[in-house]
C-alpha cells in the first residue's frame, strides 16, 4: 500500500476546517507536514487559518517553537473553500486524507466517494468521526479496505490520545501505516475495534450515568458526588462539573448515541435528569446554567463532606467504570493496556481502570457489582463474565 508510513513528506489532506480539522492541521504542519485544508465555507477557512496563525504566535511566546519554525509551518498550510459538491482535485496530491466534516453518515460518505473520484489508489482515507462506524463510512467506497478511523480529541493540539479503529474491511497495512504516521506527531496511539464511542466515549460513560444515577436517587446532591469524585476518587474534575463544560446537549447525544447503537442495552440508557435539563436549555457554562449557576453573583451550593458516604458513591461508580473496561477488554475491543492508556491519556483518569481494579480487588469489584444488582435487580449492574470468571480465579489484569 500508501506511502503515509512515517513520511515527514506525506501531503495531509483534510476535510472540514472547524475546530477538529483545524486543529489537525495545525498539528500535520508543525509537524512537518504539508497540508492542504478544504472546507465548503470561505468563512471557516479563512479563520482557520487565522486560528492556527495565532496559536504558533502563543507557541513561540512560550518559547516551544521559534518564529522560523513558525513561519514554515504556515508555508506549509494551504486552505482552501471549495463550494458542496465541487470535485475535490484540491487534495489529489495527499497521501493521506483526514476527514473532519459534520457527524452525518450519508454526508460522510458522499465526501468519500467523492474522493474516490480524485484520489490515488494508494491514498489512505480516515474518518475523525467520533460516534459512526468507519464499517458503515467505508462501506459506500469502492476500496473501502484503505479507508480507517483515525479519532482525535479536542482540542487537538493538547490532547495526547488518538484512537486508530480499522473497520472490517480495513487492511491491516493501512491501520499501521495510519498508526506509525500519527504516532510521530508526538501522539498516544490506542488501537480499537469499530464499536460504538470507540474506547474512551464508551468506557466513560458510567462516569456521568452512574452519578446521575445516584443523584435522582437522592443518594447525595452534584456539589456532593463532585466533591466525592474529586476529593476521594482523585478525578480532575467531578461529573456534574464537567457534563456543564462539556454541555449537557453534547453529552446526552453521546449517551443516547452510544445507548441506541448497543441496541437498547441498559448499561447505557441515558437519564431522564439530563434529558429535562437538555429541553430546558440548562446546557451547562455556555448557556450560562447547567448543574449549578454560572451567572454573576451565583452561590455554588457547598457539598456534605462526609467522607463515609464520599467512599460509597466513589466505589459504585469506579464499580461501574471498571465493569465497563472489563467488559471491553473481554470482548475484544482493544488490550488491557490501551483500555486504561485511553482514559488516562484521553480523559484524564487519576489510573488505568483495569489497573485500579487490580489495585482495588477484581473480587471486591465483583462484590460490589453483585451487590447492586442485587438490590436494584437490573441488567445495568450485571458483572462482566470476564470480571467474574477472574474473581473466582483470583486472577488479576497485569502481573505487576
Ligand atoms: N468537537 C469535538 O469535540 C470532536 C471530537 C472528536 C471528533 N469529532 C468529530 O470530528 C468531526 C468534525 O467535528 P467539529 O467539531 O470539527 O465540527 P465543526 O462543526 O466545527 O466543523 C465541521 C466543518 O465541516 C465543514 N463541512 C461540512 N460539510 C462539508 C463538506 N461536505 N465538505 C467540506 N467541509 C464540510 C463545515 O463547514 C464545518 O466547518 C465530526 O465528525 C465530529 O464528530 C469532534
Amino acid at each position: 500500500m500508501t506511502s503515509v508510513g512515517g513520511a515527514s513528506a506525506t501531503t495531509i489532506g483534510i476535510l472540514g476546517a472547524g475546530a477538529m480539522g483545524a486543529g489537525i492541521a495545525q498539528v500535520a504542519v508543525t509537524h512537518g507536514h504539508p497540508v492542504i485544508l478544504v472546507d465548503t465555507s470561505p468563512a471557516v477557512v479563512a479563520n482557520a487559518r487565522s486560528g492556527i496563525s495565532k496559536a504558533l504566535d502563543r507557541e513561540v511566546e512560550k518559547g516551544r517553537t521559534t518564529a522560523e519554525a513558525r513561519t514554515s509551518s504556515l508555508e506549509r498550510l494551504t486552505a482552501v473553500a471549495v463550494p458542496a459538491g465541487a470535485d475535490l482535485l484540491a487534495l489529489a496530491s495527499a497521501g493521506l486524507v483526514i476527514e473532519a466534516i459534520i457527524e452525518d453518515l450519508r454526508a460522510k460518505r458522499d465526501v468519500f466517494l467523492r474522493l474516490e473520484a480524485v484520489l490515488p489508489e494508494s491514498t489512505v482515507l480516515a474518518s475523525n468521526t467520533s460516534s459512526l462506524s468507519i464499517t458503515a463510512i467505508a462501506s459506500g467506497c469502492r476500496r473501502p479496505e484503505r479507508v480507517v478511523g483515525i479519532h482525535f480529541f479536542n482540542p487537538v493540539p493538547l490532547m495526547p490520545l488518538v484512537e486508530i479503529v480499522p473497520g472490517l474491511a480495513t487492511e491491516a497495512s493501512v491501520t499501521t501505516a495510519a498508526r506509525s504516521l500519527v504516532d510521530g506527531w508526538q501522539k498516544t496511539t490506542v488501537l480499537a475495534k469499530d464499536t460504538p464511542g470507540f474506547i474512551v466515549n464508551r468506557l466513560a460513560r458510567p462516569f456521568y450515568g452512574e452519578s446521575l444515577r445516584i443523584y435522582e436517587e437522592g443518594v447525595a446532591d452534584q456539589a456532593t458526588i463532585d466533591w466525592a469524585m474529586r476529593e476521594i476518587g482523585r478525578f480532575r474534575m467531578g461529573p456534574f462539573e464537567l457534563m456543564d463544560l462539556i454541555g449537557n446537549d453534547i453529552n446526552f447525544a453521546v449517551t443516547q448515541s452510544v445507548f441506541e447503537a448497543f441496541f437498547y442495552d441498559p448499561r447505557y440508557r441515558p437519564s431522564l435528569t439530563q434529558k429535562r435539563h437538555v429541553e430546558a436549555g440548562l446546557l451547562g457554562r455556555k448557556s450560562g446554567q447547567g448543574y449549578y449557576d454560572y451567572r454573576a453573583g451565583a452561590v455554588r451550593p457547598e457539598p456534605t463532606k462526609n467522607s463515609e458516604l464520599g467512599q460509597r458513591i466513589v466505589d459504585r461508580v469506579v464499580a461501574m467504570l471498571i465493569n465497563e473496561a472489563a467488559e471491553a477488554l473481554f470482548m475484544g475491543l482493544a488490550t488491557a493496556e490501551d483500555l486504561d492508556l485511553a482514559m488516562t491519556q484521553g480523559v484524564n483518569y487519576p489510573k488505568g481502570l483495569l489497573r485500579w481494579a487490580d489495585e482495588i480487588g477484581v473480587s471486591t469489584v465483583h462484590r460490589r457489582l453483585q451487590a447492586l444488582q442485587e438490590e436494584y435487580g437490573e441488567d445495568r449492574y450485571r458483572p462482566s463474565p470476564l470480571l467474574r470468571r477472574m474473581s473466582q480465579e483470583g486472577r488479576r489484569f497485569y502481573h505487576a
